[in-house]
């Protein structure tokens, strides 16, 4: 495959700074070698660099400006990504890039007249508005946007999710208004008491096989926090009971093998509270099952 990397150092989405040094902790850590070792071609489009715009929100929302500003750029940079071909790996910064992704690929999607289903593995749902969120924080509520809640104002013009293709697996932390939309709008919420109790493989056989059957492609959007905390350090929003190691891999070598995946998100990661990088090289060898890579292929890994 042709593979994009598209930069995205955006932290004013999320309630701490760090985010901002993803981008490079994930070039550090090598992604970009990773990805090329399975045999793809992998260009790196660098960061993208946007304006703030004027725009605000009713409600609560934190630095709308420069998240706007941001979510045009990566929409603009993804969909140029992914209408030449490649699939759109995009380096996060915070949650708040996944309006600019996600609207990215159902742009993409609905030029090729295919459905676009959404898969999240997050602990959170990323399903508030400004009118429901308690921080304000964006990172909170990229979901809600593209499954087309009010609220965005002229945020970003792309299609709608239908909540029914939005899968959320490794849910722990939802707050309470986040759960009456969620279950309102129909969407698909696996959280990790359903992975303990089915295990990941079923969960997402189940998820992976709704997108086959619709015949349709799939962004997924990995925030680093899906993973338990003591896995994977480098996160500002740590919530305990995540994602092993080997659930995690494993869902990424699944994702690999249906061969749909237009787009990934790599988000969340904050290197300023990492563990001597051990969480930006776990993102790396993660992405590299995503693309293919085996279990058993794994380097094992330097101190
Ligand atoms: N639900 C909380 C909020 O709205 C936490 C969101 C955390 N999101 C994230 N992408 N880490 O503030
Ligand atoms: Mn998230
Ligand atoms: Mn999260
Ligand atoms: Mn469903």
């Amino acid at each position: 495959q042709s593979i994009a990397l598209i930069g995205a150092p955006i932290e004013e989405g999320a309630g701490r700074q760090g985010c901002s040094m993803g981008p490079k902790a994930l070039r550090v850590a090598g992604i970009q070698d990773a990805l090329t070792a399975l045999g793809h071609d992998v260009a790196d489009n660098g960061d993208v660099s946007p304006r703030a715009v004027e725009i605000a929100f009713d409600g609560t929302a934190n630095n709308p400006e420069i998240v706007t500003g941001f979510a045009r750029e990566i929409a603009k940079a993804g969909e140029t990504a992914l209408n030449d071909g490649y699939t759109a790996v995009y380096l996060g910064g915070d949650h708040a890039l996944s309006f600019g992704s996600v609207a990215a690929a159902l742009r993409r999607a609905d030029a090729l007249r295919r459905a676009l289903h959404v898969l999240w593995l997050d602990a959170h749902a990323d399903f508030n508005t400004p009118q429901t969120s308690a921080s304000g924080n964006m990172h909170g509520m990229p979901a809600a946007f593209f499954c087309g809640e009010p609220g965005f104002g002229e945020m970003l013009e792309c299609p709608k999710l239908p909540a029914a293709r939005y899968h959320l697996v490794g849910a722990r932390s939802i707050d309470p208004a986040e759960v009456v939309l969620l279950e309102e709008r129909g969407a698909d919420v696996n959280d990790m008491g359903e992975i303990d109790d089915k295990g990941i493989g079923a969960v997402m056989r189940r998820i992976l096989g709704e997108v086959e059957r619709d015949d349709a492609l799939l962004h997924v959007s990995f925030d680093i926090d899906f993973v338990d905390p003591d896995t994977a350090p480098g996160v500002g929003t740590t919530v305990p009971g995540g994602a092993t190691f080997r659930e995690a891999h494993l869902a990424m070598e699944m994702i690999g093998k249906t061969g749909r995946m237009i787009s990934l998100d790599l988000v969340e990661l904050n290197p300023f509270l990492d563990d001597r990088g051990k969480s930006a090289r776990l993102m790396v060898e993660l992405a590299a099952s995503a693309f293919g890579r085996r279990i058993f292929d794994r380097p094992t890994q330097a101190a």
